[in-house]
Order: structure tokens, then C-alpha cells, then sequence
């Protein structure tokens, strides 16, 4: 097992003079690397770790650098950041979003939409996701198989469009758009990873065809924006009408607010807004029914409520809290963080080559024993103790950190601690899938990690 803390002082040396890092000394051949990484993603990442920080794996055509420490983490996203880019493969599919973009231009399209994301701006969207919540669950009924996951698929990306975007989609309609949305995350299938980015796949087909249908809506939408935007960008509540009336009202640079960078701005917000806290929900549901006496916790908590939770009653929720940190840390829907080295550096007494493709493997971090007692399990318990104070500030990042944050992160918690709090009070669930011989669930690790597809839950009405 390494030191808990990683050896920093190799790295004031010259990169040069040092070696490459290893590849996993247990896997040592490079097929069987590239098979191991394709069939279990997380087995394979838990072994090349066991023993080291710092290991070397290769794919067909690409090297990836694993850096397995909290310290490699802060300096990736917060002390060195310069150093550690975002990689090309965000930039080709999503073009020039707030997830891609650096430098100046980052700085200013933060600025710009940061007011959509603030708690106050947060407060203000609980109403309509609380509407979006219940339209939804009040379709569930007593002793349904449910699955969850494709329940909470439509669910946040409804929240997200009520919201943020700004249209409230029809129940049982919208199919072309709900189609692209899951589209998008095509471009990550492990199976076009590894093959160079120009090669037409499947899967990359089926996201550029997902992506022209957001660009379209984008298209209907900056329309709306433009008949309606309000005289003074402050009061825009949606991300086109406020991108439109910093544009109209002659605010910041006009190349971040052309047509075609703010539909780039909208296919980054269905991509990044909604998988993320679908995977939260479905995990969370799954280690409440796997976990009866946290259930029977978190059951009481919400039924105390007496009515149906509103934002106002969030941070009284200590048990729901506490079920989504956990689940955020065993199963965090953003499970590797992937950068790209500027300039040749080291790291952990390795040289890491320019150009090189970094991942940091969030997953692995949140599981490791140094650093959490019992890795593997799931309890919720942990947190209320002195861990928070005591852990390393980059133990637990499942929304990443420095200034490159998850802008979201706020607008996440409250639709998935509303969600959560809203379900526990009408329903029970009951978890219908099989878990691993492990206890894990049965986990399809794509662009996020999310439940192999079809795992049902009963709904048990209370
Ligand atoms: C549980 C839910 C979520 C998780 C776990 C999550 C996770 C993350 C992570 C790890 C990053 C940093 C990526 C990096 O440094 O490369 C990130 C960035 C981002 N997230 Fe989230 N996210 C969630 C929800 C959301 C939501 C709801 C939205 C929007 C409505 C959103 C929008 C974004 C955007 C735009 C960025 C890029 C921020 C920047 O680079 O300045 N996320 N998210």
C-alpha cells in the first residue's frame, strides 16, 4: 500500500531524469491491459493501483497515465492546473462549451452563466423541479417493476429543460429530443475510444445525430430568446434568454455569444446537466434498498417532514444528505477526470511526457482504505463524525475542484436531495437486480458510470 501522502519533493526535479511511470506491474503484457480496461474498467483501475500512485496503461494508438493520489489531483485541477489541459476529445465532440474551453475565454463564459447556477438561482428553480418531480412519480403505482434509471433519465433532463433551459417537455412526448440527449454520451462508447477520432463508428454516428437534434431545439429556442429576452440580462432565469440579452444588450466579447457558440453553450448543458444526477438517483435508490436499516433512517426523516419537502426543508435533511455524499463517493457518476499534459512534468518521482493522457481516477480515490475506513461499504454514518474536517481536501471530489468546479454541483444536490425526499415519502423500493459476488451492482461504466441497462426496482406504494 503507498504512503498517505505522495512524495512531492521527487517532483521538483527535472522531468527528464526521471522514468516512465510502470505499467501495472500484475498486468505486464499491453493485450492483456487493453482487455482487462475494455471488459471491467473498475477491477482493472482497482489492481494497476493497489500498490502504486502512479502507473502507465495502454489502448490501441494511446497511452493513459493513472494518478492515483489526492496530491495528483489537487495539483491537476487546482496548483498546477496550467500544466494539466482539458483534452482534445471534449473539444471535437462538444466544440467551444464551458466544459471545453480555457484559459480567458473560460474565465468569461463562467462569469456569464454563473449567475444561473448560484444558490439563490437554485432556490428559485426548486419550485419547478419539485413540479417536474411529482408529474412523474405520481405515474408510479403500487407493486410496479420499475426501471429507475430510464425513470430518472427522463426525469432530470425534464428538471433540466423546466429550468435552466428554460421549456417544460411533454410527459409523454419530446421523443427526438430525449433521444439525442442519450445520444450524446455515444461519443465515449469504450468500444470508439480507442479508435482514432476521424473513424466513423456506430456510436459516433448515433451522437452526431443526437447532437444536430439539441443544436436544432437550440436553434427554436435562441429564437424564443430573441422575441423575449428581457431588457436587463439580470433578469434572464434560462441560459439562452440570458445569453441573448448579454449579447443584445452589447455586454462581453460577441465571439462567446455568436449563434453558433451558444449552440455549442446548450449541447453542453443536456450533456453535463442531467446524466450525472440520474446515475446519483439510481445509485442511491439501489444502496437504500440494499441497506434496510439506513431505509428505515431515512424513512423516518421524511416522513417527520409531514408534507411533501420543499427547498426550505434541504438542509434539514441530515440522513437524505448524508445517503447522497455517500453514494457520490462509491459511485461517482464522473469516475475519472481525464487532462492533457502541456509540458512535460513529473509526477510522483515519474516523467509524464508532453502530450500525454492523464486520468484521475476519482473512483479509486473515493475507495482508497488510506483514506476511508471500510472502502467499500456503503455508510452514509461516516460523514457525520470528524471525517469531513480531517480528510484530505482532494479525497472526495466527485464534482472535481479548483476553479474548473462543477458549476452545477449546488442545482445537483437539491434536484437529487428533492427527488429522493419526495420518493421516500410515498414509496419503498425494493431492489429486483443481482448484485456482484462482491455486493457491488451491476455497473456499465460508459462516458458516466451508470447501471447496466433494464435493472428494475419494486415499487412498494406506503
Ligand atoms: C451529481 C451530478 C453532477 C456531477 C457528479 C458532476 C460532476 C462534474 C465534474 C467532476 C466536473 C469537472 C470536470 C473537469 O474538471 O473536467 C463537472 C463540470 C461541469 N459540470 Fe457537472 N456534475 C453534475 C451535475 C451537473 C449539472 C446539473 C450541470 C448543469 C446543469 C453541470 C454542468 C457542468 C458544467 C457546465 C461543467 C464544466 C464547468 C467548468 O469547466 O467551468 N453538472 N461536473
Amino acid at each position: 500500500m503507498p504512503s498517505e501522502t505522495a512524495p512531492e519533493s521527487a517532483d521538483d526535479v527535472d522531468p527528464s531524469t526521471l522514468p516512465l511511470p510502470p505499467y501495472p506491474p500484475e498486468v505486464p503484457s499491453r493485450v492483456s491491459q487493453f482487455y482487462q480496461q475494455a471488459s471491467d474498467v473498475f477491477a482493472f483501475g482497482e489492481r494497476a493501483l493497489t500498490s502504486r500512485d502512479v502507473v502507465r496503461t495502454w489502448m490501441p494508438g494511446r497511452e493513459n497515465y493513472l494518478l492515483g493520489h489526492p496530491d495528483h489531483l489537487k495539483r491537476a485541477l487546482l496548483t498546477d492546473r496550467e500544466t494539466f489541459g482539458k483534452s482534445e476529445d471534449f473539444r471535437i465532440a462538444f466544440g467551444e462549451g464551458l466544459v471545453t474551453v480555457e484559459g480567458e475565454e473560460w474565465r468569461r463564459q463562467r462569469d456569464a452563466l454563473q449567475p444561473l447556477f448560484t444558490r439563490e438561482a437554485v432556490t428559485e428553480y426548486a419550485d419547478g423541479m419539485t413540479t417536474q418531480i411529482h408529474r412523474r412519480i405520481d405515474r408510479w403505482s403500487d407493486g410496479e417493476r420499475l426501471d429507475l434509471q430510464a425513470e430518472f433519465t427522463d426525469l432530470t433532463l425534464e428538471v433540466l429543460f423546466a429550468t435552466v433551459l428554460g421549456r417544460e417537455l411533454e410527459l409523454d412526448g419530446d421523443e427526438r429530443l430525449r433521444r439525442a440527449a442519450e445520444r450524446l454520451h455515444g461519443w465515449f462508447q469504450p468500444t470508439s475510444y480507442v479508435l482514432p477520432n476521424w473513424m466513423p463508428t456506430p456510436s459516433r454516428r448515433r451522437f452526431r445525430s443526437g447532437k444536430e437534434a439539441i443544436r436544432e431545439e437550440a436553434d427554436r429556442l435562441l429564437a424564443e430568446a430573441a422575441a423575449g429576452a428581457p431588457s436587463d440580462p439580470a433578469d434572464a432565469d434560462d441560459l439562452l434568454s440570458l445569453l441573448v440579452g448579454i449579447r443584445e444588450s452589447g455586454g462581453t466579447d460577441s465571439a462567446m455569444l455568436s449563434d453558433e457558440r451558444l449552440r455549442d453553450q446548450m449541447v453542453t448543458m443536456v450533456f453535463a446537466g442531467h446524466d450525472t444526477t440520474t446515475t446519483t438517483l439510481t445509485f442511491a435508490c439501489w444502496a437504500l434498498a440494499n441497506n434496510p436499516s439506513v431505509r428505515d433512517r431515512f424513512h423516518e426523516e421524511v416522513d417527520a417532514l409531514g408534507a411533501d419537502p420543499t427547498v426550505d426543508d434541504v438542509a434539514d435533511l441530515g440522513v437524505t444528505d448524508r445517503v447522497i455524499t455517500e453514494t457520490l463517493r462509491l459511485f461517482p457518476p464522473v469516475y475519472v477526470i481525464p487532462r492533457e499534459v502541456r509540458e512535460e512534468t513529473a509526477v510522483g518521482g515519474y516523467r509524464i511526457p508532453e502530450g500525454a493522457n492523464v486520468l484521475l481516477p476519482v473512483r479509486e480515490i473515493q475507495r482508497d482504505g488510506r483514506f476511508f475506513e471500510a472502502p467499500t461499504q456503503f455508510r452514509p454514518g461516516r460523514w457525520t463524525g470528524d471525517l469531513p474536517r480531517e480528510l484530505h481536501d482532494f479525497a472526495y471530489a466527485p464534482f472535481g475542484g479548483g476553479p474548473r468546479i462543477c458549476i452545477g454541483r449546488t442545482f445537483a444536490l437539491i434536484e437529487a436531495k428533492l427527488a429522493l425526499a419526495t420518493i421516500g415519502r410515498r414509496y419503498r423500493l425494493e431492489w429486483c437486480g443481482t448484485n456482484a459476488p462482491s455486493g457491488e451492482p451491476p455497473t456499465d461504466p460508459g462516458m458516466t458510470m451508470r447501471m447496466e441497462p433494464g435493472q428494475r426496482f419494486e415499487i412498494v406504494e406506503r
